[in-house]
């Protein structure tokens, strides 16, 4: 039986309960982090909850902990979970409020974590890559935010399963953005480019390990706008995430890229990716 965090408190996840009168349940009103976990221990645990404090402060909950008592909190529920390798979802939401639009005066947010298992990517996928479509990016202009309100990134990645493929690359006034769960690279005339940081696209924890891997390993890199012409022109695509890892996309709209199999310097990077994560294992 798993164990979730619920308001400060540690308890089988049949047992937590939240108010339906919940702004989380209302309104999609809240915010969330997904933290992986290796040995028990969490990856990039500070920039995660930078990232946290960020989303919190962009829509006005505020924060119910220091950085420390988050910690603590998350280490509580890896080792209630058993340690090892987890995936840690972390929810903040305003909390419950008699059904107004404007924002109640004195918020209680709701605090809810629970760990899910994480599996690497399995072997065929790093072998033989992914299948992706371009859409039209539906969401709204603020999507540095990581909020709850899923809803278009939903029916993207629907929408996508429907068409035969994993992953949807979205598009926004010509440019590709992210993935509906995952932010985007790909190599274009021998460099490695992915769009930079702005409300556009989440700042992924995962694409800031590549940037470093690559700056560290002499893989050229930059970020830059990638046009939707350019994703045709691309000799490898990949899409990154905490749950992901990086995953290759070998098809794209149907068309093979590049020679249609991953490619070298993908292969690079998820070796360099893996001995990061073998090395938070080592104690
Ligand atoms: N999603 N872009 C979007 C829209 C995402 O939802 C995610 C991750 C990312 C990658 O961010 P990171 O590298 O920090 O995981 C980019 C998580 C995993 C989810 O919603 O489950």
């Amino acid at each position: 039986m798993s164990i979730v965090h619920l308001n400060g408190r540690n308890l089988p996840a049949e047992e937590a309960c939240v108010p339906v009168l919940d702004r989380g349940f209302i309104f999609g009103d809240g915010v969330y982090e997904v933290i992986p976990v290796f040995g028990g221990r969490p990856f990039r645990l500070d920039e995660h909850l930078r990232r946290l404090e960020n989303s919190l402060a962009e829509v006005r909950i505020p924060n119910p902990h220091t950085r420390e008592e988050w910690a603590a909190l998350i280490q509580s529920l890896i080792e209630a979970n058993g340690g090892g390798d987890q995936s840690l979802y972390l929810q903040v939401t305003r909390g419950p409020a008699a059904r107004d639009h404007a924002l109640p005066e004195n918020p209680a947010p709701t605090v809810f974590a629970m760990s899910n298992p994480l599996r690497p990517p399995a072997p065929e996928i790093i072998e033989h890559g992914i299948e992706a479509i371009t859409l039209d990016d539906i969401r709204w202009s603020r999507c540095h935010i990581k909020a709850i309100s899923l809803l278009p990134n939903i029916l993207l990645r629907q929408t996508a399963l429907d068409a035969g493929a994993a992953e949807a690359i979205l598009i926004r006034d010509g440019y590709a953005t992210e993935g509906a769960a995952s932010n985007l690279f790909v190599v274009l005339d021998g460099e490695l480019l992915t769009p930079p940081k702005g409300p556009r696209l989440l700042p992924g924890i995962t694409r800031d390990v590549i940037l470093e891997l690559a700056a560290a390993n002499g893989i050229p890199h930059r970020e830059a706008d990638i046009r939707r012409e350019d994703l045709a022109r691309a000799s490898e695509i990949w899409v990154t995430s905490s749950t992901k890892e990086i995953l290759p996309v070998t098809r794209l709209d149907d068309a093979p890229v590049g020679d249609g199999r991953p490619g070298p310097v993908f292969r690079k990077m998820y070796a360099l990716y893996q001995a990061n994560k073998a090395a938070l294992r080592t104690p």
